[in-house]
């Protein structure tokens, strides 16, 4: 096998520590690990990464790109720049586009569109609302299918009426199908009906303010959350769909996810950046309609990062959801006409390294967590890993880089970020996927086309 490429000296995560090696890289794989130094093969480019740290390559299940339909909020070449700008190299686009994803037509014509302006292997999840389509979409190659249990109301995005599912016999026959394909179903848990009422009591009193949004979706500590998790959680167990929690969120969730696992319901879970870092009560009242308006407390954050520093949530996904400054600011005056949803892609990365430097999650955590899980639930051996066969999908992180995020520093089409003025240590130096530089030098050098459908070849059936 010839050698083609050697990260040198990188420091690679193995049994919980770090280990300086050389990646010999051949074409788009791994081809092995080395000795910093040993082997140096005629004509092999050398990357010195000396002091770096090689992490596989971030892969993100939940990333609304937008495209097609939303193009002046992101687009797949904007939203793959900015997931390599973050060191993530695999990334898989939502269905509330429009046309919103929901038969095998719509997804053989996104997936074209990724197919020629990804820079980042990718795949899309399609709405599994539709039930006599998901058979033919599971012989494209995706790796999981999505349910929104929310629809907006006084709105209609990011959440379309269109494609949400809140009728408990359709989430049934919908379970039952995607359970027939084998593969996830991603679901957003959630009532409809509980908003509603809760809702109403704010507007009799006037109040459509941020904090008054926040406080319905939080209503009695969680209600919204955990009921529809409890429900979703019985399904799977009733139907043997494979269940994907989207925004893990309260600290019932993580207590009834555990549960279920012990009584061997096939259930993932995930949480997002926001969650971890953004919807505090603080923040929700500094930034308003900027930090999507869930709000946390203090005890379901604490609940969520203890749940992910110890594998109970598995996976760490951004649910990058990017809207234009228009968009939001309507939300000072009436928050339910404002556009949910956080961008995230591009930083989520270095704050996980940021909050390992500050000792919140072991690196060996962070690594499964944002790359290795997420590869191995999804059915992609060859992503998520640094070995031998496996893709050279690398992220080099400088772990000691102090730096600021500002607006001005966003790659999504969008011009601004909720972490605007955060400092963090530690910071994406360069991010390749399939053994070439998307990222590197401060700058994406990557070409939109060089993604590949990231197709699954052994998902996690059982
Ligand atoms: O607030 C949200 N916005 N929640 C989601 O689940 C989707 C997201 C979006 O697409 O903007
Ligand atoms: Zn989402």
């Amino acid at each position: 096998m010839t050698i083609t490429r050697i990260i040198r000296g990188a420091s690679v995560v193995r049994d919980g520590s770090l280990i300086p090696m050389d990646i010999l890289v051949s074409g788009e794989q791994i081809a092995g690990l080395s000795l910093p130094g040993l082997v140096s093969p005629p004509g092999a480019e050398i990357t010195d990464a000396d002091g770096l740290w090689a992490l596989p390559g971030g892969v993100d299940v939940h990333v609304h790109l937008r495209e097609p339909g939303y193009t002046h909020k992101e687009d797949i070449e904007s939203a793959t720049r900015a997931a390599a700008a973050g060191g993530y190299t695999t990334v898989f686009g939502m269905p509330n586009v429009k046309p919103p994803t929901m038969t095998a037509s719509d997804l053989r014509d996104t997936l074209a569109l990724y197919d020629g302006k990804s820079l980042v292997d990718y795949n899309h999840n399609p709405a599994a609302k539709q039930t006599t389509e998901l058979a033919g979409m599971a012989e494209m190659g995706i790796a999981a299918y999505k349910i929104y249990m929310v629809a907006d109301t006084g709105r209609n995005y990011p959440h379309p009426a269109s494609i949400g599912v809140h009728d408990h016999g359709h989430l049934l026959e919908a379970m039952e199908a995607v359970a027939a394909t084998g593969l996830a179903l991603m679901v957003h848990p959630h009532d409809q009906r509980i908003e509603e009422v809760v809702e109403q009591r704010f507007w009799a009193e006037g109040d459509r303010s941020p904090e008054a949004y926040a406080r319905t979706l939080m209503t009695g500590d969680g209600l919204l959350w955990d009921t529809a998790t409890s429900l979703l959680l019985r399904m799977a167990e009733a139907t043997g769909c494979r269940l994907h929690i989207v925004h893990t969120t309260t600290s019932r969730q993580v207590e009834m996810i555990r549960a279920a696992r012990r009584r061997g319901v096939k259930v993932t879970c995930e949480v997002n950046h926001w969650t971890l870092f953004l919807a505090t009560w603080e923040l929700v009242q500094e930034l308003g309609p900027y930090v999507l308006s869930y709000w946390v407390p203090a005890h379901h954050q604490q609940a969520v990062w203890d749940a992910l520093a110890d594998g109970s949530i598995d996976i760490l996904a951004s649910d990058h959801a990017p809207h234009t400054r228009e968009e939001k600011d309507v939300g000072y005056e009436d928050m339910w006409a404002a556009h949910t949803g956080s961008p995230g892609i591009q930083y989520q990365l270095p704050l996980l390294v940021d909050a390992h430097r500050r000792g919140r999650i072991s690196l060996e955590r962070l690594v499964d967590a944002a790359s290795t899980a997420p590869a191995r639930l999804f059915g992609l051996p060859r992503k998520g890993r640094i070995e031998p066969g496996a893709d050279a999908d690398l992220v080099l992180i400088d772990p000691d880089r102090e730096w600021t995020i500002t607006n001005d520093s966003v790659l999504s089409k969008i011009d601004w970020t909720p972490y605007h003025g955060r400092t963090l240590t530690g910071a994406v130096e360069r991010t390749i996927v399939r053994g070439v530089d998307v990222y590197a030098g401060g700058e994406v050098v990557g070409e939109p086309g060089h993604g590949r459908q990231a197709v699954p070849d052994a998902p996690m059936r059982g």
